[in-house]
């Protein structure tokens, strides 16, 4: 067995359940999760016929392999997107690839990017590995991607009083000297929260000092509650005179946008020496996208009505749900994504049992999507509420969590 398998951490739901097991809850009401960040809204129409059209219809329909490169026609409709989206103009041949969906991605561009033969001599003289730098709290496929690559994770927490931006400055020098990917997310998962073009000019001097990779996590660019839409990482590398996007990755995502998990698909864009290697492992990896799955991919892509509608469903949600928490929990509307980041008073996990056991509600500890570092578990005293679901379940979860918090000693 590859021994690195055993450092992988359990899944915070994984957590949830144990958390949860054994607990009755109220049985007089029905359940209610805002645990799982999943998309709940209906999956447009346009998508599912033009899935069903590309099996039915197309000539090779499932009978031919995909190329991993993706069909040009898609490559296109990315490209043109990103052009609406961000006025940036890449090249659809060399910098952009369709991955199925960017978890994966995420995971093989670590694969891809960290060279763990490359190590550091400690005080002892024994190998440090490198290092792969995360925000914390962090979607736990950064770790586990970091763990596989045969890197070390380092956690750089995020600080409520800057609207929770990772504080990147208390990353000590020879942390930076051995790292060979950062990795942000932006808008963050759990916070929401956008990095600004500051943020971004700071970390492309670091990445040009020590010559490491950034790899920009994108999937909720597309829900938003400002006026202005979420920068990009491109955007912000073109705004900054570097329009050959120089060892820079951005991630983006139909599964939110488009209300697709399902369908698996999205795509990476950036650097073109990055995007050939990344193209030769996923060659051997074999991920290539269905072509049934990249015809429904090109009519997502190509239609923005229908992510206009759902971003107005979710403004329309938060909306309602916020102020309702607001009155009991240190809770605010986020910039970006589909997720309330409250801090509550005392224990995360005791918060959230009990809110389970007593009112049927459930909602994922702040303390199991980050961990304890450098002084700290920044999610510890907070939980994160995914706002996925209609908004009169939501805003029914929001009520009885207002009983709950107004109710506890
Ligand atoms: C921060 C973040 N990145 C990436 C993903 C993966 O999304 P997908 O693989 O569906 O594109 C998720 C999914 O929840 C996420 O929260």
């Amino acid at each position: 067995m590859n021994p690195l398998l055993s450092h992988l951490q359990p899944y915070p739901f994984e957590r949830l359940r144990q958390l949860f097991a054994g607990i009755t809850p109220n049985p007089a009401l029905k359940p209610i999760s805002l645990g799982i960040g999943e998309p709940r809204h209906a999956t447009p129409a346009l998508i599912k016929e033009a899935m069903v059209n590309a099996i039915m219809a197309t000539p090779s329909g499932l009978a031919a392999y995909p190329a991993t490169a993706g069909d040009p026609a898609l490559r296109e409709s990315i490209t043109r997107w990103l052009k609406k989206r961000y006025a940036l103009d890449l090249n659809p041949a060399t910098q952009v690839l369709p991955v199925i969906g960017s978890r994966e991605a995420l995971f093989a561009l670590t694969q891809t990017v960290v060279n763990p033969s490359i190590t550091t001599p400690a005080d002892d003289g024994s190998p440090l590995p490198p290092v792969v730098v995360c925000p914390n709290p962090f979607y736990q496929i950064y770790e586990g991607a970091a763990l596989l690559a045969g890197a070390q994770p380092y956690f750089v927490n995020s600080d409520p009083a800057r609207n929770f931006a990772p504080d990147w400055d208390s990353v000590p020098a020879a942390i930076w000297a051995r790292t060979q990917l950062l990795i942000v997310c932006s808008p963050g998962n759990p916070t929401g929260a956008v990095m600004p073009l500051s943020e971004w000019a700071k970390l492309f001097d670091l990445s040009d000092r020590y010559g490491f990779v950034i790899a920009s996590d994108e999937c909720y660019s597309e829900i938003y509650f400002r006026d202005e839409p979420p920068l990009g990482g491109l955007e912000a590398s073109a705004k900054l005179g570097r329009p050959g996007f120089k060892n820079l990755m951005a991630f983006t995502s139909l599964s939110k946008r488009s209300n697709v998990p399902g369908m698996r698909s999205g795509f990476v864009a950036g650097d073109a020496a990055l995007i050939k290697p990344f193209l030769l492992y996923r060659t051997y990896h074999g991920s290539a996208m269905s072509p049934v799955v990249q015809t429904a991919s090109i009519a997502a892509w190509n239609d923005e009505q229908h992510v206009i509608d759902n971003r107005a469903q979710y403004r329309a949600k938060f909306a309602q749900v916020t102020p309702l928490l607001a009155e009991v929990l240190d809770v605010a509307l986020p910039d970006a994504g589909f997720y309330l980041w409250a801090k509550v008073k005392g224990d995360d996990a005791a918060f959230a049992r009990d809110l389970f056991t007593l009112y049927n509600v459930t909602v994922l500890p702040g303390s199991y999507l980050a961990r304890d570092a450098q002084g700290g578990n920044p999610g510890a005293g907070r939980i994160r509420m995914a706002l996925v679901a209609e908004t009169a379940e939501c805003v029914e979860a929001a009520q009885r969590i207002v009983q709950f918090v107004t109710s506890r000693p």
